[in-house]
């Protein structure tokens, strides 16, 4: 079987280095792929929104299966443009995406089907959202409607910092037309976990629980990032928080997608606050976590091409997920001054050695060879994972081999993981 991965980042990298251990997978491809992914599958120089490159790539090529890692694809109607062509594609088609792609969308579908989320208005003029932010003071959270690469978001403790937000959105139009409209909202004071699921929209089959480190800083302080790190399982969703997901979360989700007209198949990936026991969504993404995709794909022992296809063809009834009971962590090494602006193009070192150390692998993310050499090519560079009997052995895997890896400037959180510790010990 041919595989197409569609992505460039850690996540995956993942991706492929699991469907290299398929036993039906014969070639790997993505597109566009990076530096590590070049190692174990053939890049190809076709962008993630290039949705006519990658169709004529994937017809010429005679590929079998496409997995897709970034959102832009899918909200583009990636799944919709394979599957009129007669390729199997998986992921949710545009109008499904639309749960991340458009966060009104989400918005108003939680609020119709009373899936718990922040309470919210949302406005198209900017003058009304001013006026909005006067009635409800602060806190509050200010978000572009559209995709803003993790950036639309501006969490918001002061009123002239709220209103300074809906201009950026609004008036200078940061993110483009994703700023056409914008979502205000309460803010949820509490812990955040991801919660990830396989469905064809009528099965759903989560993945374990996994937490991500958005902030840019240890404690989480400083701006947020694509994510600097993620471990799994996340011991703040406990059993009955976990059915309470399910049930007030997952399964209206899916059935709501369904009854509007716009049937999920997938993965899909909640991003939860949770507070005293009882879990809010803060977002829906319609594709797997990036960094949390490298522990969990490390834990799950199925083929994923058998779990991907029982989503396609409907039958995710017939799968159960056998899980490493062993936690993983990622620790993401990323390039100094990430997510303001950076240098790229040093040379990496430490690699090799760190490739041979046991329970780990290092998922790239920004890298590209130059002149045989690995360098650093975006923010995010490689994400250290690592399993380990325990949660605190996993770290200080993770972190030992982080030490082998350097390049000018490199930069990483030095707390991934103590959440949970110092959850476990208490
Ligand atoms: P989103 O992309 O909507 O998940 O927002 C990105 C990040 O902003 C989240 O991971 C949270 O850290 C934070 N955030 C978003 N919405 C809220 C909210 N209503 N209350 C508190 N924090 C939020
Ligand atoms: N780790 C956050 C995300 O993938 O959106």
């Amino acid at each position: 079987m041919k595989v197409l991965v569609v992505g460039a980042g850690g996540r995956e990298h993942a991706m492929v280095w699991k469907l290299a251990q398929s036993p039906q997978v014969t070639a790997i491809f993505c597109a566009p792929g990076n530096g590590g992914i070049a190692k174990m599958a053939t890049c190809v120089p076709v962008a993630a929104d290039d949705l006519a490159g990658l169709l004529a790539f994937a017809t010429a090529t005679d590929i079998d299966l496409t997995l897709v890692g970034p959102e832009i694809s899918l909200t583009l109607g990636i799944v919709d443009l394979f599957a009129e062509a007669g390729l199997r594609i998986f992921g949710p088609e545009r109008k499904a995406a639309a749960l991340e792609g458009s966060k009104v969308f989400m918005k108003d579908l939680l609020a119709k089907y009373e899936i718990p989320s922040a309470h919210y208005a949302s406005f198209t003029d900017r003058d009304q959202a001013m006026a909005y932010v006067d009635k409800m003071g602060v806190p509050l959270v200010v978000k572009a409607d559209g995709l803003a690469a993790g950036k639309g978001v501006v969490v918001c403790h002061h009123i002239a910092e709220a209103k300074a937000a809906v201009d950026l959105v609004m008036t200078e139009r940061a993110f483009g037309d994703a700023g056409d409209e914008v979502i205000i909202e309460e803010f949820l004071p509490g812990e955040e976990a991801s919660f990830i699921a396989f469905t064809d929209g009528k099965t759903i089959l989560p993945l374990p629980t996994s937490q991500d480190h958005k902030a840019v800083f240890a404690g989480d302080t400083g701006p947020n990032t694509g994510g600097m790190g993620a471990y799994s399982p996340a011991p703040v969703v406990t059993p009955e928080l976990h059915a309470q997901v399910m049930e007030k979360v997952m399964a209206p989700t899916v059935k709501a997608l369904a009854a509007e007209g716009a049937p999920y198949k997938g993965m899909l990936y909640a991003g939860l606050m949770i507070r005293n026991g009882v879990a809010k969504v803060l977002e829906f993404n319609c594709r797997f976590g990036d960094p949390e995709a490298q522990p969990l794909l490390m834990r799950l022992k199925n083929d994923l091409v058998e779990v991907v296809e029982a989503v396609i063809d409907g039958n995710l009834a017939s799968i159960s997920l056998d899980i490493d009971p062993r936690p993983a962590v990622c620790v993401v090494m990323a390039s100094g001054g990430y997510p303001g602006s950076y240098t790229k193009g040093y040379p990496i070192s430490g690699l090799d050695r760190a490739a041979s150390q046991k329970d780990v692998v290092v998922f790239h993310a920004g890298t590209t060879e130059k002149n045989g050499e690995l360098i650093n090519a975006g923010g995010r560079v490689l994400g250290v994972t690592a399993i380990a009997d325990d949660l605190e052995k996993a770290i200080a895997k993770a972190y030992q081999t982080v030490e082998m890896i350097h390049w000018q400037d490199c930069y990483f959180r030095g707390d991934i993981g103590q959440k949970a510790l110092r959850r476990q010990s208490s």
